[in-house]
């Protein structure tokens, strides 16, 4: 089964969150945007009562389009589940997310919910992290400064072989995430405590976001070509 298939699995076996009167947090990516199109569906079929918070302008227009009840996370405290993707996943459900830029909509949204759903194909599941560049959020006001703190310091952490992007659109301009900030990819190999990497880079002046999503997931559904598994974190 090819990973398209596999993402539009585990998308469609998520559904079984969505109910009367339950609040979702709608996740980004094309994995995000197969549950959006699914959840849509059983909402109209069922004629549920279901209120869903978008995490980026895109899954926003998608849910538009297709008509889902969305409010404003401002008026709407907390959520009870958010249903996302992952770029990588650990057996500690530690994740690289923001393959899309929409790290840091998605965390703000993941950790107002009482449950984060991760829906993934296989092959975002990963012994260590940092195979996947890890992106950052940064400040547009002196991306360039920031970004030679965050090099002069990731060798204090222990990684030494580390490639630094700012991330760019097709024409070459510089990518701007919804909230107008810039992205910086790291090419880190592998992420050996991610918890401590965390924490330092998002003490540096600069630093809006970090792509590293810890202790905020709480059940994976894994599509393999065997099907889908349901796996709760340990
Ligand atoms: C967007 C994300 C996505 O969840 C992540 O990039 C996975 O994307 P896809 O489902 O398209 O593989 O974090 O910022």
């Amino acid at each position: 089964m090819s990973a398209d298939k596999q993402k539009k699995a585990a998308a469609e076996f998520a559904l079984k969150v969505v109910d009367n009167d339950v609040k979702i947090g709608l996740g980004s990516g094309s994995t995000a945007n197969y549950f959006i199109e699914a959840a849509a569906a059983k909402v109209k079929r069922d004629k549920l009562n279901t209120i869903f918070v978008a995490t980026s302008a895109a899954s926003t227009a998608l849910a538009q389009k297709l008509g889902m009840n969305l409010k404003n996370i401002e008026d709407v405290p907390y959520l009870d589940f958010t249903v996302d993707g992952a770029d990588e996943i650990d057996p500690q459900f530690r994740m690289i997310k923001g393959g899309g830029g929409a790290l840091h909509r998605e965390k703000i949204v993941a950790s107002s919910s009482r449950f984060v759903v991760c829906i993934c194909d296989e092959s975002k599941k990963v012994e260590t992290l940092g195979a996947y560049p890890l992106p950052i959020e940064v400040s547009r006001f002196g991306v360039n400064p920031t970004a030679w703190k965050i090099e002069g310091m990731l060798p204090q952490l222990g990684y030494t072989d580390v490639k630094m992007r700012l991330r760019a659109n097709a024409d070459g301009k510089p990518f701007m995430t919804d909230g107008g900030n810039a992205i910086i990819d790291l090419q880190m190999g592998k992420i050996t405590d991610p918890e401590r990497l965390e924490n330092v880079l998002n003490n540096m002046p600069g630093v809006i976001e970090v792509g590293l999503f810890i202790g905020l997931c709480g059940v994976v559904m894994l599509a393999t070509d065997k099907g889908v598994q349901e796996i709760t974190r340990p």
